[in-house]
């Protein structure tokens, strides 16, 4: 039986520090499944088809991983998939907090899916999608911690060459 993971977000850019959790998932499990939600209540910078097509590009040296979207609790779409396995990265004790009450929340909704935790490597914890939208718009550099598809769509997104 394939051993699948599910990694969810809202990968609003996806950064190098998602592609670092990933590419680690999948040099454990048999497929990672990189699961985009659509998020109604969020104003997401980039449409969900976007946001799949730069986590595709930016993942497409891995041929075990997945992009997808899913809307709707998360252990619902884990079940539909047959899958046990939730992926968080963690960047800090900042995270923390919030990582356990969602694994707590998903735990008491589905117990047959455990959550595991990837410890950012400490290159990429201080990288966050929203610290990088925010810095691209107000003139800062991103380049090093995206994708170069994401730094382009970016450039795109905010009108500078
Ligand atoms: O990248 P993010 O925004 O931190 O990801 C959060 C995400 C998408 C994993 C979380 O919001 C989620 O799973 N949403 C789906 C709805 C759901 O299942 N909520 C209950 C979890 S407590």
């Amino acid at each position: 039986m394939k051993r699948s993971a599910v990694y969810p977000g809202s990968f609003d850019p996806i950064t190098n520090g998602h592609v670092c959790v990933t590419e680690r998932a999948a040099a454990i499990f048999d497929e990672v499944r990189v699961s985009i939600l659509v998020n109604v209540q969020k104003n997401a910078t980039f449409s969900v088809e976007e946001r799949c097509a730069m986590a595709r590009e930016a993942l497409s040296h891995l041929p075990n991983v997945t992009v997808e979207h899913f809307e709707g609790l998360l252990v619902d779409y884990v079940r539909s998939l047959g899958a046990r396995v939730i992926i968080r990265g963690l960047r800090a004790m900042s995270d923390f907090e919030y990582e356990f009450q969602m694994a707590l929340m998903n735990r008491q909704l589905a117990p047959e899916i455990e959550t595991f935790f990837i410890v950012t490597d400490p290159k990429y914890s201080y990288i966050s999608s929203s610290s990088v939208r925010e810095i691209f718009q107000f003139g800062g550099t991103v380049h090093d911690v995206v994708p170069s598809g994401v730094f382009r769509r970016l450039r795109e997104r905010f009108h500078r060459i």
